[in-house]
């Protein structure tokens, strides 16, 4: 598997960080391809827990070399307090982490802008990181990137034109504001590379590439539950733009899916569980957000959701995760098909106008309601665990072949 796309099958948090990390074992390179720091990526190993934004998960596998594409949107602040964090955890990043020359990045202006935008009629819930305005300037071509660290005047008349574009009341001074930003990007210079050139000569080398994503399908920009969905094209799609790699070089789309469903922040949720079940599964599965440690909502796991993504990724795997979330439960729903006006539709209303009209159909298993954080043989698992993963597989039509079971790296079973 020379090139492999981890990429989130649903509405983030499903797991990545964990899938990324075990899978880096044999990998040499692994690469963010788009998003910036509203990514939360845990990792949990020996006991301790690791928490991502930016830089990628591989880069706690000490032989892998890590990138960060010029797809991803890089808060210098947030890039330098990770590596302050990595190297206090005795993990350097020396001679391993590149930057794109290319990729965007995130002002405090920006960081401004997204918290007034959240407090206008147009707020989403973001994760305040200011991802939506810097993909914004990218878009309007007045975005700072990576390489305008070089230049420090030109850095200064770029952000200056951004000053004094926005619109925001209050601003402390733009010498204020560059200074305190400028002394932050420059320390990105010694990363600064030619990525995709490095990427493309990797892939002649025969390297194995793992190319992970933040966010997930129906946060994409363009296939997510517009307009509640991240800035980026978060899909297996984003991945060959966010590096520079072409489509014929993927080998493999690994979509990483929850046992249920959850999302943070505003937008459509069909099968969102408000009552007793849903605060159920939020404790067992500690569903707070790894950035911003707001609440996650849960829901049953949605067939024609996860059906939609295999298609928009392309996907060649599925790695089922945090199963043993399920354990306490009676009963556990899947929701198969939805009901609009009476007439039956199998597909996902991504309309929004749809969204509104449908009733969710379910099937209904009955739980295990037994430990799984020992069982290590997918042989092992509980009858009922692997009826529910089987009928998950027929509803998908699609072999899931990597199921978690406890959020360790010791806990993934193959099958
Ligand atoms: P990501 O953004 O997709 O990398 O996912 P997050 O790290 O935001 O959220 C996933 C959470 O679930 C983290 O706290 C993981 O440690 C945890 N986790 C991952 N796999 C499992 C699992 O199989 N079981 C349980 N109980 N937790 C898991
Ligand atoms: P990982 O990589 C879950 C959500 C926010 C909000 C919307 C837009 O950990 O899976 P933004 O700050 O991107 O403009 O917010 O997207 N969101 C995520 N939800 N996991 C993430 O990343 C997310 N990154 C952004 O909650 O609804
Ligand atoms: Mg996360």
């Amino acid at each position: 598997m020379p090139v492999t796309i981890v990429v989130g099958g649903q509405w983030g948090d499903e797991g990545k960080g964990k899938i990324v990390d075990i899978l880096s074992e044999k990998m040499d390179v692994v690469a963010r391809y788009q998003g910036g720091a509203n990514a939360g990526h845990t990792i949990i190993f020996d006991g301790k827990e690791f928490i991502l934004h930016l830089i990628p998960s591989g880069i706690l596998r000490k032989s892998t070399t890590c990138y960060i594409g010029n797809g991803v949107v890089i808060d210098p602040e947030a890039f330098l307090s990770e590596i302050e964090f990595l190297n206090s955890e005795d993990i350097s990043v020396q001679d391993r982490l590149f930057v794109s020359q290319n990729a965007h990045l995130v002002t405090p202006l920006h960081k401004i802008a997204d918290k007034a935008s959240e407090l206008s009629s147009a707020a989403i819930g973001t994760t305040l990181r200011g991802i939506g305005p810097a993909y914004t300037d990218k878009i309007a071509r007045v975005g700072i990137r990576a390489i305008d660290v070089l230049d420090k005047e030109g850095f200064r008349t770029k952000l200056l034109r951004n000053f004094d574009s926005l619109n925001i009341s209050d601003l402390p001074s733009f010498d204020e504001i560059f200074n305190a930003f400028y002394e932050n990007a420059s320390k990105l210079e010694p990363f600064i590379s030619d990525v995709t050139s490095l990427l493309n000569r990797d892939i002649l080398n025969g390297r194995n590439i793992l190319l992970e994503g933040a966010q997930g399908t129906f946060l994409d920009i363009d296939h997510g539950t517009y307009p509640f969905v991240t800035s980026s094209n978060s899909s297996a799609g984003g991945a060959c733009s966010g590096t520079g790699i072409g489509p014929t070089k993927i080998d493999e789309v690994v979509s990483i899916m929850k046992a249920y469903t959850t999302r943070v922040g505003l937008g459509p949720f069909p099968t969102e569980l408000k009552g007793e079940i849903g605060l159920l599964i939020r404790e067992a599965g500690y569903e707070f957000g790894a950035t911003t440690g707001r609440e996650r909502r849960c829901g049953w796991f949605d067939v024609p959701l996860a059906k939609r993504s295999i298609d928009i990724n392309g996907s060649t795997q599925i790695a089922l995760t945090k199963l043993d979330v399920l354990n306490d439960l009676d009963q556990i729903q899947v929701c198969v098909g939805y009901a609009n006006d009476g007439v039956l539709i199998d597909h996902f209303p991504i309309n929004a106008d749809e969204f509104n009209s449908v009733t969710p159909i379910y099937e209904s298993f009955e739980g295990w309601k037994l430990p799984l954080d020992n069982v290590t043989v997918y042989d092992e698992l509980p009858q009922k665990a692997k009826d529910y993963i089987t009928a998950l597989e027929g509803f998908l039509n699609f072999p899931i072949n990597m199921i978690s079971v406890a959020p360790g790296r010791e806990n993934l079973l193959t099958k």
